[in-house]
């Protein structure tokens, strides 16, 4: 039997749609996944969703939706991202899904039973978006060592595991397994993590109720850590399908973030170590996709939709930034930039111009046919060695898992077929008619490309499929494995078909101009939605302070008359508490002057004096109207003192 490659992803969790880091592990994963069954290896690759625990119980609250309702929804969104970016993985664990609810209840059951579960009260620090309990001396500041965040202290009656019953198995195991914690920095981390002291878990909690039932107490679900590592067992048939597990366990590869190693190196250990089974071979720790080089996060805004980008640029510039930019373990950088630009270098100049004018050539001298090689010269040689050497490179770096490593190095190959284009000049061997050596040299560089798409269809599997297609090979991709990659596997006489190219250039220039009037759209929709807010307050809605503004004070009318010339108008002198004032109203038609006289009237003390037919108004009366012509002045009874405030 072939030998076998288990490689899990961390389930998500589904508080919110995924963004280009969840998509980073995910990726990887699958071209890990995709180039060990290249390689000859039986391959079973598990990803899927984190459903249960206080924070998606809260999260759908807020929603006004049943929590299963909630995660329903966004998990169609996760299988939709995966299809988008071409992740084959052979299955997906749903932890509401019943084989979960069954695996952990037995985890949980087994271990109780073996007296490493045992009740108690639980007393301490809960960090709610990280899902873990802190004890006082880890917090930094009061917050949590992980996420920053602020803990929350809870006090409930708990399940424990007796974890600290593992710390020496578990040191001794990281002792004599160098590869089981990677990388190395990490390693010496959870090391000193576990030297400081491990209490015991808690794996039960009763204060809220979405998870897996205890099955020993109804009272109790599963602490979702407990919960969600088991996930990884569910996968392989845990606990009824003895073949699969047989199969299947130890996992080869837990991929995961920094910030969980914590959960995969000390509680999933001792977990297994509990039920007695054996420890994963190894676990990764890889880094942050940082965006613009900070942390992702929606409360910044800065959050990378992969979605966006796939329609933008295509699935396979996406995968390729991702696999080949980011030092495989180390914090890396998104930005729109350094995506194009690696598009341009790589695959557009590199990868895509290297088909596209191999192909013009061959069109031109062979009609497209692939011709038969002659005589092998020198940098023929070095183009054939180079492809062993690449091969056998490729191989010892995915094993360890030094992915961009392995795209630096087939990129060598591509770089080293463009130059030996420059170097043997078709061109010239045309001209001068040398046919046999032009011969040699078209066959010798459409071969280098047959390996080139073998090689780099478990990371860009969609170009590799183009070029397959463009080179014209009859055979389906992907029933080829590694041991096709030897050379003079291109048949002679194959019909190349020269399409479009692979990777057009991005127009820098054309991108910038894009940015600046994106910018430029979002600076404008400010302004419209600056415009909207006044127009709204003309629509008739203020602010208590703009009402504030205006000072409204009773007045008492103490002269009245009309004004000369203006038969509209009267002239009223009024006692406005502080101080007597003139104001002119055009109610004269209204009014006469002597009903006027005594009135306790609301007028607007602050308003600019203005002149009206020569006669200076100080302020202004409120008075109500109605639009078949009646008026009415707004007063009050004499117990308001002239100059009160209305408000
Ligand atoms: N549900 C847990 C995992 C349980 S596994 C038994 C969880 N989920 S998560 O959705 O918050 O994160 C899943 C993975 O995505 C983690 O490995 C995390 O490191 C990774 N990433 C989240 N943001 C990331 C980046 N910005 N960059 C790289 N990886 C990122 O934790």
């Amino acid at each position: 039997m072939a030998s076998k490659f288990y490689i899990t992803t961390p389930i998500y969790y589904p508080s919110d749609k995924l963004h280009i880091g969840h998509a980073y592990t995910t990726t990887i994963a699958d071209s890990l996944a995709r180039w060990h069954k290249f390689t000859g290896k039986d391959v079973y690759f598990l990803t899927g969703s984190d459903e249960h625990g206080q924070k998606i119980q809260r999260i759908a609250k807020e929603k006004g939706v049943t929590p299963k309702a909630y995660v329903d929804e966004i998990v169609v969104s996760f299988k939709k991202l995966w299809e988008r970016l071409n992740i084959e993985y052979d299955d997906f664990v749903r932890t509401t899904d019943t084989r979960h609810h069954l695996a952990v209840q037995e985890v949980f059951r087994r271990i109780h039973e073996k007296g490493d579960i045992y009740k108690s009260t639980y007393q301490g620090n809960y960090c709610t978006p990280c899902e873990s309990f802190w004890v006082e001396s880890k917090l930094v500041d009061g917050n949590c060592p992980d996420c920053g965040r602020k803990v929350e202290i809870v006090e409930e009656e708990s399940y424990f595991f007796k974890i600290g019953k593992y710390a020496d198995r578990l040191l001794q195991h990281i002792a004599d397994h160098p590869g089981f914690i990677q990388p190395e920095s990490r390693r010496k981390e959870m090391v000193n993590f576990i030297k400081g002291g491990l209490e015991d878990l808690c794996v039960s909690r009763t204060t809220f109720d979405w998870g897996i039932g205890v099955p020993v107490d109804d009272k109790h679900v599963v602490y979702v850590w407990f919960d969600a590592l088991t996930n990884y067992l569910t996968g392989v048939g845990f606990p009824d399908n003895e073949k699969m597990i047989e199969t299947w366990w130890p996992a080869d590869v837990h991929l995961v973030g920094k910030e969980i190693m914590r959960f995969h190196t000390i509680i999933w250990p001792s977990i297994l170590l509990a039920l007695d089974f054996p420890l994963p071979k190894t676990v990764f720790g890889h880094g942050w996709l940082l965006s613009d080089s900070d942390k992702m996060s929606k409360s910044k805004g800065n959050v990378v939709d992969p979605h966006a980008l796939i329609d933008e640029f295509g699935v396979d510039p996406i995968r390729h930034f991702l696999l080949r930019e980011i030092s495989f373990g180390q914090d890396g950088n998104f930005s729109r930039r350094a995506l194009i630009e690696r598009t341009n270098s790589d695959l557009a100049n590199d990868l895509g111009n290297l088909l596209n004018r191999s192909l013009a050539m061959l069109g031109k001298y062979f009609d497209g046919i692939i011709p038969s090689p002659g005589s092998v010269e020198v940098f023929d040689q070095e183009l054939q060695d180079l492809a062993a050497v690449v091969r056998k490179k490729l191989v010892a770096q995915i094993d360890d898992l030094a992915i961009n490593d392995g795209l630096a190095t087939l990129w060598q190959l591509v770089s080293r077929a463009n130059k030996y284009i420059d170097e043997c000049a078709p061109w010239a061997l045309a001209k001068d008619g040398n046919i046999e050596r032009l011969q040699t040299v078209m066959y010798n560089t459409m071969e280098v490309q047959r390996i080139i798409a073998l090689f780099i269809k478990s990371f860009l599997p969609q170009t590799g499929e183009r070029i397959w297609a463009q080179l014209g090979i009859p055979v389906a991709l992907d029933k080829q494995t590694i041991e096709d990659t030897q050379w003079g596997g291109l048949q002679i006489g194959t019909e190349t078909k020269k399409g479009d190219p692979i990777f057009p250039r991005i127009d820098l220039v054309a991108e910038a101009e894009k940015q600046s009037a994106a910018k430029e759209k979002a600076q404008q929709k400010k302004q419209v939605d600056k415009k909207a807010v006044v127009e709204k307050v003309v629509d008739g809605v203020i602010g208590i302070e703009d009402f504030g503004k205006v000072q409204l004070v009773i007045a008492k009318i103490l002269q009245a008359e009309s004004v000369k010339g203006a038969d509209k108008l009267l002239k009223l002198q009024v006692d406005s508490g502080d101080d007597q004032r003139q104001i002119v109203a055009g109610i004269a038609k209204y009014y006469t002057p002597d009903q006027l006289v005594g009135k306790n009237i609301v007028i607007v003390a602050n308003l600019k004096p203005v002149k009206l037919r020569g006669e200076l108004s100080q302020g202004m009366l409120l008075a109500a109207s109605t639009k078949d012509g009646k008026l009415e002045l707004v007063s009050v009874t004499d117990q308001i003192t002239p100059g009160s405030r209305v408000k």
